[in-house]
């Protein structure tokens, strides 16, 4: 994993505080993704990632939005392969369920509600991501996305068989 700076650490960690230790957030620990993480990790990795690139590249963001719609991109309450909903199906729609959790549970500004609802571009075709922070979280998202299906041909990463 990349390393952040000792003061970025300090950032990150203040960042995510009220996001991270929520319950509802923790519950995500529950839901396997990408065969071979959990919702919640996966989600802390593309908000630390996102955080990272952002420092490295010099980029001027909004960070803590940055690092809050990173952390709730993913934010739904339920296991899909328990639901009627085909693959296809979770993968064009997740974004918007994610979003309506996001506003329910936390005091979500624009721009983080456009990182969540954005971040599945191009599978969701006609929403395409504008702002800097909504890029940075779809690339890091699918970045974390392979790496994630990677690990799971290594027998010691591997959570679930998925359909
Ligand atoms: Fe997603
Ligand atoms: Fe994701």
């Amino acid at each position: 994993m990349p390393k952040l700076k000792k003061e970025e650490k300090r950032q990150f960690s203040n960042y995510i505080s009220d996001v991270v230790d929520n319950d509802l957030v923790k519950s995500l620990d529950n839901y396997t993704q990408h065969r071979s993480t959990t919702t919640y990790k996966h989600s802390l990795n593309v908000a630390y990632y996102s955080f990272w690139i952002a420092k490295r590249l010099g980029l001027n963001v909004e960070e803590k939005s940055l690092i809050r719609g990173a952390l709730l991109h993913d934010f739904n309450l339920y296991d899909w392969r328990k639901t009627n909903m085909t693959s296809s199906e979770h993968l064009r729609t997740h974004p918007k369920i994610a979003r309506y959790n996001a506003k329910k549970y936390f005091n979500i500004n624009p721009l983080e509600e456009e990182i969540i609802l954005k971040h599945m571009w191009p599978v969701t075709i006609s929403k395409i991501p504008t702002k800097k922070e909504a890029i940075i979280v779809c690339a890091m998202d699918s970045v974390c996305a392979i790496s994630d299906f990677i690990k799971s041909f290594f027998p010691k990463y591997k959570k679930v068989k998925e359909v």
